[in-house]
């Protein structure tokens, strides 16, 4: 990976509210390039896996409860700079504190509802995107 993707997730409460287009809508207008996406729903074990950094934290139960509750849609995103453009995107974790125009201003319910996922890190954006795209479902 070169340093210009990221991984993102489209959260249960977001797509079952019909969320998904709008959502990808505002990602296309900010120019990111979709090299690879699939919808799908995580089990218990893979929402832990994927979430494994934050197991012994007290939202960790929640949070892998939540993020198996129902389908979500995952995307590989490119372009330059892609972590840090994106998150601010996606704007602050808790809605509450982010900026008017972000995706979880406009779509999010809350801190745990917060609509979408955004890698943190190139390191982490490789290991989630890895998570669950092989090299052939990508397309750049
Ligand atoms: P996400 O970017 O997917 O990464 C970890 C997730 O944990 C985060 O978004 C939030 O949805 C969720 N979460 C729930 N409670 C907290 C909390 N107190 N602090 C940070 N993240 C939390």
């Amino acid at each position: 990976m070169t340093g210009n993707r990221t991984l993102t997730m489209i959260k249960p409460e977001a797509v079952k509210k019909n969320f998904t287009g709008p959502i990808l809508n505002k990602i296309a207008e900010a120019g990111f390039h979709i090299v690879a996406m699939k919808m799908t729903r995580l089990s218990k074990a893979q929402a832990e896996a994927f979430y494994a950094v934050h197991k012994g934290k007290d939202f960790y139960e929640n949070l892998t409860d939540f993020m198996s509750s129902g389908p979500i849609v995952a995307a590989i995103l490119e372009k330059e700079n892609a972590i840090e453009t994106y998150r601010k995107l996606i704007g602050s974790t808790d809605p509450k504190d982010a900026e008017e125009g972000t995706i979880r201003k406009l779509f999010a319910e809350s801190k745990s509802y917060n609509a979408v996922h955004g890698s943190d890190s190139d390191e982490n954006a490789r290991i989630e995107s890895d998570f669950f795209f092989s090299e052939t479902e990508r397309y750049s």
